[in-house]
């Protein structure tokens, strides 16, 4: 039987499941950062809200906006690699560019990897361009696009190009 996604609000209590797949599935490879400590004390802020994907008991995917005056900034996106390439990591990110367009934002940004092609072809499948590079951005070792998706442009149909 196909189960329905739920995305609920994040709060204190996905705080360590959202730190561990920050440390398994983003940071593999540097330094842990998003500690518990550290994703609790930015779900407590009034700037960010975190989007968390669950099927049944189980947090499938989770992700974290910080929203600006004019522009949001999606700090953390991870899904657990059974349930990849089912619409969640979409899902959820989808979820919050809609509470970014209901508070006036137009832009998000994101900082991206460049060893990590799965991410780079998920963000531009949902309309994200690269416009910097930056050598060094992680932990000083790894290299960062830089990526941004404007919300109030339409997309442009292939067939119109
Ligand atoms: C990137 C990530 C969040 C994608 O989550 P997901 O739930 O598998 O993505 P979706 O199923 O919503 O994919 C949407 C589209 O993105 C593209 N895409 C996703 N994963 C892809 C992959 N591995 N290779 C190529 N394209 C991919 C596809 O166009 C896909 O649509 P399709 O399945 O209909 O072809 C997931 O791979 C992940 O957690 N990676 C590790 C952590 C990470 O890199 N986070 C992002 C940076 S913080």
């Amino acid at each position: 039987m196909a189960r329905i996604l739920d995305i609920r609000l994040a709060v204190s209590a996905d705080a360590t499941a959202i730190a561990t797949m920050s440390r398994d599935l983003i940071e593999t490879g540097l330094d842990w950062s998003w500690t518990r400590e550290r994703v609790a004390r930015a779900l407590a802020r009034k700037d960010t809200i975190g989007a968390a994907g669950y099927l049944g008991l189980t947090m499938t995917g989770f992700a974290l906006m910080r929203f600006g005056y004019e522009e949001a900034n999606l700090d953390l996106l991870a899904v657990r690699p059974p349930w990849r390439r089912r619409g969640i990591g979409r899902a959820l990110v989808q979820w919050l560019e809609e509470s970014a367009l209901v508070a006036g934002i137009g832009i998000v940004r994101i900082q991206v990897r460049a060893d990590q092609p799965a991410a780079l072809a998920f963000y531009r499948s949902l309309g994200y361009r690269s416009w910097r590079k930056v050598a060094g951005y992680y932990g000083k070792r790894q290299t960062a696009l830089y990526m941004a998706h404007d919300l109030w442009c339409p997309p442009v149909l292939d067939s119109l190009r």
